[in-house]
């Protein structure tokens, strides 16, 4: 059995961290349990990472700055979790990853995307996920739904502006290949978001066990 790697991606108050817990229950319910993790972050160390990146700090971050700690926490996570995962077999399902990198330095702060293939191909080798989830609002309604939840991290603190484009690198990537990513529509309530993860999640049981 070989291992699956499903990434979760979207905005802030997409509903991705709320839907992985709804779409991990069903696959454990039916034997597969998946390894849960998220990024930035993913293990001690990148978690540190994490917390440099989403704070707010007496300067500000250059966004090169940004793009480099990403891909530092990334080889971390990926060398500590996810690789090791996947030898053994296991679905492994990551809130957030490297698309993220492109919607938000890339689409976001204006980084060419090349610079971003670059260090992807330089941390991740040929390593990419088997699907992305990618759930998609209007921007208004996830900035909402991001502001009704808790205080605003350094990202959530960004303009309409930089979620459009990052939306629009989301979508943009989503249908330069519908192989392997799939777009949500999650701006209903959460039971038409579980309905429409439905087919995912029997497409993720059949490769897995296939
Ligand atoms: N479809 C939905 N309808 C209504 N509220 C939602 C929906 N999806 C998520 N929420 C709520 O919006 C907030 C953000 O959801 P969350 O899963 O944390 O999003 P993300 O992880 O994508 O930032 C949470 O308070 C969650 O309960
Ligand atoms: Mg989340």
């Amino acid at each position: 059995m070989s291992g699956l790697f499903i990434t979760f991606e979207g905005p802030e108050g997409a509903g991705k961290s709320t839907n992985l817990k709804v779409f991990a229950q069903a696959l454990a319910e039916r034997g597969c349990a998946p390894l849960i993790t998220r990024e930035p972050g993913g293990t001690p160390l990148a978690e540190r990472i994490r917390d440099v990146l989403l704070s707010l700090h007496e300067e500000p971050m250059h966004a090169d700055t940004e793009l480099l700690l990403m891909f530092a926490a990334r080889a971390q996570h990926l060398n500590g979790l996810i690789r090791p995962a996947l030898a053994e077999g296991r679905v492994v399902i990551s809130d957030r990853f490297t698309d993220a990198t492109y919607a938000y330095q890339g689409g976001g702060r204006g980084i060419d995307p090349q610079r971003i293939a670059a260090l992807e191909n330089w941390v991740q080798g040929d390593l990419r996920p088997d699907l992305v989830i990618i759930f998609d609002v209007p921007v208004e309604l996830g900035m909402a739904r991001a502001r009704a939840r808790s205080e605003l991290d350094r990202f959530e603190r960004e303009q309409q502006a930089f979620f459009e484009a990052v939306r629009g690198s989301y979508l943009q990537r989503a249908a330069a290949d519908p192989q392997r990513y799939r777009v949500i529509d999650a701006s209903g309530d959460l039971d038409s978001v579980r309905q429409a993860m439905q087919p995912l999640i029997d497409e993720v049981l059949e490769r897995h066990h296939g």
